[in-house]
């Protein structure tokens, strides 16, 4: 790890007397092989805390969010790339706490964070166990770190949900920071796992970000209609999704063909041997 209890504690105190204000602490979570969209999350880190405050990036493939046959083996793990990744990524990071699975889970856990019933839909009816993994991994490492801001991605819509909510229930002293979904300029969302496609699977894993664009511009047509609009792009590619749903932000329920209002289409689906998950904000008329 290289991290340290003395770092993490290295306020600067000669900023504090001047301003009287104590440096605020960001914390962005990943698995590693990090891309622009992690990039995005640390730049919104440093501009919660400031020029003064401290941005710590962890950097854990957590095993304990990974079912029996997923990836957790062939996942990809280089941490010199993460710290160059990091250095060219505009924003200064103070801390990178990269433990090794020993060091997160010396005896066992016994004790988890359950996510409820959010844990059992959508991603979570598919990859059970999956949320309540990362709900006890993130409040290990808000424990941890310490922050008073934690960032995240609204790629992971769902997660995001999970987290909000055991900060909610949990009375958590962090706040929670959602930051948009960064994409390539042909629309598909950036994701570690776009290293696992082939070319030709790569142009296939277009049709997610497309169904979500022709779904979100039928809103004016209705919920229904935004579902079909999606549904025919995925069919044209011959993209069969785990799920594709229009549901209520808040709750993740589907929401009924006379809806108005915001709601979020979400999509996942298996490319080749690749699991893909994407999503979109859609103004429902
Ligand atoms: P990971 O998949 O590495 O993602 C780390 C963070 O980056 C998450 O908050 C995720 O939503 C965000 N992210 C990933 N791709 C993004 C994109 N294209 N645009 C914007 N944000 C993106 O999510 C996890 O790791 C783990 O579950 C974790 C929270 C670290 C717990 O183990």
């Amino acid at each position: 790890a290289l991290w340290s209890p003395e770092a993490l504690a290295g306020v600067d105190l000669e900023a504090f007397e001047e301003t009287g204000e104590v440096p605020r602490r960001a914390v962005v979570m990943t698995m590693g092989a990090l891309h622009d969209g992690h990039l995005a999350l640390v730049r919104a880190a440093r501009e919660a805390v400031g020029p003064e405050g401290q941005v710590v990036v962890t950097d854990f493939v957590n095993p304990l969010q990974f079912g029996p046959g997923e990836d957790y083996e062939r996942y990809p793990r280089d941490l010199d790339a993460d710290l160059a990744t990091l250095a060219r990524g505009g924003a200064r990071v103070d801390v990178v706490f990269a433990p090794s699975a020993a060091e997160m889970y010396p005896s066992g856990p016994i004790v988890r964070v359950s996510s409820g019933t959010i844990g059992t839909v959508l991603e979570g009816a598919i990859r059970p166990g999956h949320f309540d993994g990362v709900l006890t991994v993130v409040l290990k490492l808000l424990n941890l770190v310490a922050p008073d801001v934690a960032v995240f991605g609204e790629k992971d819509a769902q997660q995001l949900l999970a987290i909000r909510r055991m900060v909610l229930d949990l009375e958590l002293p962090v706040e929670i920071v959602g930051v948009p979904i960064v994409r390539q300029p042909d629309g598909l969302a950036l994701s570690s796992r776009n290293a696992y496609l082939s070319d030709e699977e790569r142009a296939r894993a277009l049709a997610l970000s497309g169904a979500l664009r022709a779904g979100a511009e039928a809103g004016e047509r209705g919920a229904d209609a935004v579902r079909a609009a999606a549904t025919a792009v995925l069919e044209a590619a011959g993209v069969d999704p785990d799920y594709l749903t229009l549901v209520d932000p808040t709750t993740v329920e589907d929401v009924p063909a006379s809806f108005a209002g915001g709601a979020l289409l979400l999509v996942a689906a298996r490319v080749g041997t690749t699991r893909l998950i994407d999503n979109t904000a859609v103004d429902v008329v």
